[in-house]
């Protein structure tokens, strides 16, 4: 089955070097996993009439008004925006964002018929001193019900740019569960994937697809992740 392969170029990148970057990514990949691209927002709109999918890497939660450097829904789809990171890690910490505000942008996304890319995932000391399961049904309480198909990437905050992977049997665990509480999802896993460890991640575990930030930056490594299994 096709596999969702997503680029998140975080705040990475100028206008012409994300146009080299969809060159070189175009030339390269001729395999048939479904990509999306999260770019900067600047450069949203400039990127729509090429055949890979664009995503915003996050919404307001609001419809419109003062909220001064919000982008909306509405505006994103009428920018031909199809798909939204929502509740990534680097947003939860840096913008304050609690799962009440994630859910509220899921819904604004919804209203749009943008789809929602769900980002959850513990931290280390969750990780050690906790249940990390818990944390992860917590994060996902307000999507319970949802009967639509969801995708929800699982990125562990310690496997983020750090270069460290959950085993195979870790994910499967937490894709499991996530398929429980969501039963139409489609789960991604994010955190260190390059293009050394995604064939093993996306062939022997049962996730179905990968959320890439760093090793997405370089076309050629992205391709050769999109094209690995
Ligand atoms: P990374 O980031 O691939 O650089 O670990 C993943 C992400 O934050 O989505």
């Amino acid at each position: 089955m096709s596999k969702l392969i997503i680029a998140n170029f975080k705040m990475n990148g100028t206008k012409s070097s994300i146009q080299e970057w969809f060159n070189v990514f175009s030339e390269e990949n001729s395999g048939s996993n479904k990509i999306i691209v999260a770019l900067p927002s600047p450069f949203l709109a400039d990127f729509t009439s090429f055949r890979i999918s664009i995503a915003s890497q996050n919404v307001s939660s609001y419809d419109s008004g003062a909220f001064t450097s919000q982008i909306s829904a509405e505006m994103l789809k009428d920018c031909n925006i199809n798909y939204s990171i929502i509740g990534h890690s680097e947003s939860r910490k840096f913008l304050k964002e609690t799962d009440e505000d994630i859910f509220n942008k899921y819904n604004q996304l919804i209203k749009h018929s943008i789809k929602p890319i769900i980002c959850v995932g513990e931290p280390l000391d969750v990780r050690e001193n906790s249940s990390f399961l818990d944390f992860i049904v917590k994060q996902l309480e307000s999507f319970k019900d949802i009967e639509d198909e969801l995708i929800i990437a699982y990125e562990p905050i310690w496997a983020i740019g750090s270069g460290l992977v959950p085993s195979i049997a870790d994910i499967n665990e937490v894709s499991k569960l996530i398929k429980e509480q969501c039963r139409n999802a489609k789960v991604l896993y994010g955190g260190s994937v390059n293009k050394e460890n995604a064939s093993n991640l996306l062939i022997n575990s049962n996730i179905d697809g990968v959320l890439v930030g760093g090793a997405s930056l370089d076309p050629k490594e992205f391709a050769n992740i999109a094209q690995s299994c």
